[in-house]
């Protein structure tokens, strides 16, 4: 028996005999997706292999070692399923097809088969809120009042104030059934109609061909809005368009885990797979109905450390406002605590957030301190890290000159609320820039080549004019480079008990400048000290252990501006 067998034998022993029966996940029954980080593709800036200046499946094939050197378990997909782009695949015409841009379905066999060999899993997106306008589910549901596939979707003789999640109302009107249809997103983005069981079934039966495909299992979008409230009336008017944010109403409505509980039973249960639903505005009291093994899902993404900025969580850029680090780190504890008897997701960027490293610290902060400091913290936090591409190496938001120059849906809608509520094009763009989700949508950079190795095309979104000092080929090159400190704290945390099973608790959480906290598992403690700020200061007291690993080479016995330590003991 080695030493982590043995532990996870102690560990179950004590679990069994001393902690609440709650307890879902000990040591002793860690599943895959516990033990080794995620890595999020969006393929569409991935790697393009053809020329088309869009990247494809087979540029996520081709660079499995790479994704494998990163430590990682598992990539999750963001959609390659056909789908007329208005949303970047968020908006499905089939939920069961590639879409040529991306490849073929031998594209996506070949990949699961080539991440099997290499022991990582394929976990794809479920889009199960909305399709696409051009779904036949919605061509057939939009021609007339009458036919087999009329209450697929959700039709109304009125529509209410709210507003869309991507500005505008949330109500479009349909000259052929004379009646208006509810889009939470896009209007390209027609809601379905989950009361209907026939919806539900095809929707699980889509999931489960994905499953038959080899997928290792789901990320499922936006699924807290399935549920409608039972009356749908006008909602409290938030802005100078009159309208109303459709998150505060409909978000976790009462009944939705009704849905969910069968979603559940017809395709996940009984299955080694790893689920994570994107849920924001779940609320930690709620936790236990939706995770773990009394919910629903493995875990799910929620929102609070990366929204924070944003009363209420509605995304509305320029209604940002200010807060304090302890605001931040409470955030993080309280969802530690949420999930101590399930699973976390710990996350700082996906393909809908800016970068994080123009994000979380002060603008005049070292940009490749920052890097490493917030990795830092993503790979020692309890639960399993999610690390979205790019990230690893460093990257920055982009800059863009004009509204214009976004490709991204909701980039718009957030410039034309600004603009509705008095800001001028400069202040607006400003708010564009540092919040829209193209920022995390330029092209992946391989190397210095022209496109950053990208495409030999005409990249969809240009690359980022910082790829020359930061791409793969540089820094791999570069021992200190922040992908090679990925590289150092992912191996350190798949292989330390402590990091993966360890007790989280903060230390000082109303220090406003520092965010330090411990892992303890049996008689080991790991501790971990970030400096969120560009100056020195003073640790409250001396911190227990010795140094592992951390940003600067040397040691110090106070924090230098932006340093983060990791102490064993
Ligand atoms: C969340 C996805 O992550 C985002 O990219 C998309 O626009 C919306 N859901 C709508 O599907």
């Amino acid at each position: 028996m080695n030493r982590r067998e043995f532990i996870k034998g102690v560990i179950a022993l004590t679990t069994a005999a001393y902690i609440s029966p709650t307890i879902v996940f000990g040591a002793e029954n860690l599943r895959w997706w516990q033990e080794k980080s995620i890595y999020q593709i969006y393929p569409k800036s991935f790697l393009d292999t053809t020329g088309s200046g869009t990247g494809d499946l087979r540029g996520v094939t081709s660079k499995l070692d790479y994704i494998k050197s990163l430590g990682v378990g598992a990539i999750w997909l963001t959609p390659f399923y056909v789908s007329p782009m208005v949303d970047n695949g968020y908006d499905i015409a089939d939920y069961t097809a590639i879409d040529p841009r991306f490849g073929t379905m031998e594209d996506f066999d070949e990949l699961i088969a080539q991440a099997r060999a290499r022991d990582i899993k394929i976990i794809v997106d479920l889009v199960f809120n909305h399709t696409s306008d051009q779904h036949p589910w919605f061509l057939e549901s939009k021609s007339s009042r009458n036919n087999p596939k009329a209450d697929w979707y959700i039709w109304r003789d009125e529509k209410t104030n709210w507003r869309s999640i991507f500005g505008g109302s949330a109500w479009q009107w349909c000259e052929e059934r004379q009646q208006y249809y509810l889009h939470t997103f896009a209007k390209a983005q027609p809601d379905l109609n989950w009361e209907n069981p026939k919806v539900r079934q095809a929707l699980f039966d889509a999931a489960n061909f994905w499953l038959n495909k080899g997928a290792g299992g789901f990320r499922i979008d936006a699924i807290v809005y399935i549920k409608k409230p039972s009356q749908f009336v006008d909602g409290v008017v938030d802005s100078e368009d009159g309208l109303s944010s459709i998150h505060n109403i409909i978000a976790a409505t009462p009944g939705i885990l009704d849905y969910l509980r069968e979603f559940k039973e017809k395709v996940f249960a009984g299955k080694d797979i790893f689920t994570v639903a994107e849920a924001n505005g779940v609320k930690p009291d709620d936790l236990s109905a939706w995770v773990g093994s009394s919910g629903v899902f493995n875990t799910l993404f929620e929102f609070s450390h990366v929204n924070i900025m944003f009363p209420r969580g509605v995304e509305i850029w320029h209604r940002a406002r200010l807060y304090k680090l302890s605001e931040w780190k409470k955030t993080l504890t309280d969802s530690q605590a949420a999930t101590r008897d399930s699973w976390y997701p710990i996350y700082f960027e996906n393909h809908d957030r800016p970068r994080s490293i123009d994000t979380f610290f002060p603008s005049g902060a070292d940009k490749i301190l920052v890097a490493k400091a917030l990795a830092t913290i993503l790979f020692t936090l309890r639960g399993t890290p999610f690390i979205y591409q790019g990230e690893e190496l460093g990257f920055g938001n982009a800059k863009f000159k004009s509204i214009n120059d976004f490709d991204d849906i909701s980039t718009r809608g957030n410039y034309n609320l600004a603009r509705a509520d008095g800001l001028s094009d400069k202040e607006a763009l400003r708010f564009a820039n540092k919040f829209s989700r193209d920022n995390a949508r330029t092209p992946m950079q391989w190397n210095s080549s022209k496109n950053a190795g990208f495409t030999s095309g005409k990249p969809w979104l240009p690359v980022h004019e910082d790829f020359k000092r930061c791409n793969v080929e540089v820094e791999e090159r570069d021992a200190d480079s922040v992908l090679n400190f990925y590289r150092k704290l992912s191996a350190l945390r798949n292989a330390s008990d402590v990091l993966i099973s360890g007790e989280y608790a903060e230390l000082y959480p109303d220090n406003e400048e520092l965010y330090i906290f411990t892992r303890t598992l049996g008689d080991k403690t790991i501790t971990v000290a970030v400096n969120f700020t560009t100056h020195d200061v003073k640790l409250p007291a001396p911190l227990n252990g010795k140094k592992i690993l951390g940003n600067y080479a040397d040691e110090k016995n106070y924090l230098r501006a932006t340093e983060a330590v990791i102490y064993e003991s």
